[in-house]
């Protein structure tokens, strides 16, 4: 994304100096690019917003937030400083994407998913006083292109959710989940494959190190690790 991504709150109208341009009660911007922000989400003027994306009613990102092209960040979306969402990602309503978390292209993140940040959580230290931004370390999460993740999933911090996988809805991810992995559960666990298409992955035959998987619904082939496929209950 380039400076001409950049978009803020107070800058909502045609920066030409053109009547602002309102449609179905979304703000259109900046002529040729078409962000829309809903009135009442807030976003800051530090984030950096790409072409096409939606976000909509009472969302909130903040400061150097970077938010790629074509994205729907839904009703109530939590988008915390310095995060970083790829392009064609969707967050539906009600997330909370905290600061350490990483999201590249293509992911569909649930309703009400919640990321978090913190593996030792504390409000205060041992003598009382409240805890500073400098009091706690960070531990970090990625998502990686495709992968999607079920309506109020819980994903422990220090986690990889890998390409194309798909995380149960109500599933705590204590774990990395492997590219192409289907987990559920709390514990999340690994229960099988899916292709990108949502198909399930079936082993067709077994090479030295990799499974060669067939989906059951487009006939892709893709190959897994065998000693990750063996992981699968
Ligand atoms: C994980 C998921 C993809 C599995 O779908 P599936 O392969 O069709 O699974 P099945 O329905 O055949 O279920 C297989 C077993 O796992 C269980 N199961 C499925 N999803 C589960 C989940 N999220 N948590 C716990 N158990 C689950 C089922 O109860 C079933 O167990 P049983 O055989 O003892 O009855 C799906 O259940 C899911 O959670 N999808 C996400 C939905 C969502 O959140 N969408 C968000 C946008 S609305
Ligand atoms: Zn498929």
């Amino acid at each position: 994304m380039g400076d001409n991504s950049k978009v803020n709150k107070n800058n909502r109208f045609n920066e030409s100096g053109l009547t602002p341009l309102f449609i179905e009660s979304m703000i259109f911007l900046r002529g040729s690019m078409t962000i829309r922000i809903h009135p009442t989400a807030e976003v800051s003027p530090r984030a950096q917003i790409g072409d096409g994306t939606c976000i909509w009613h009472q969302a909130q990102v903040r400061e150097e937030a970077r938010i790629g092209e074509n994205c729907i960040i839904g009703k109530g979306v939590y988008v915390d400083a310095g995060v970083v969402i790829g392009s064609n990602v969707k967050i539906q309503n009600h997330t909370s994407v905290y600061h350490g978390v990483s999201i590249e292209d293509g992911v569909f993140v649930g309703p009400h998913v919640c990321f978090t940040n913190d593996l030792l959580p504390r409000a205060v230290n041992p003598d009382g006083s409240l805890k500073s931004a400098a009091d706690w370390q960070l531990v970090t999460t990625r998502v990686r292109r495709g992968a999607s993740i079920g309506a109020n999933a819980t994903i422990r911090c220090g986690t990889t959710i890998g390409e194309w996988a798909m995380v149960g809805a109500g599933s705590v991810v204590t774990h990395d989940v492997p590219d192409y992995g289907l987990v559920w559960g709390n514990p999340a666990r690994l229960h099988g494959f899916i292709c990108p298409c949502g198909g399930r992955l079936a082993s067709s035959e077994q090479e030295a190190r990799f499974v060669r998987a067939i989906c059951q619904q487009c006939t892709a082939v893709v190959d897994i690790p065998l000693e990750i496929w063996k992981q699968a209950i």
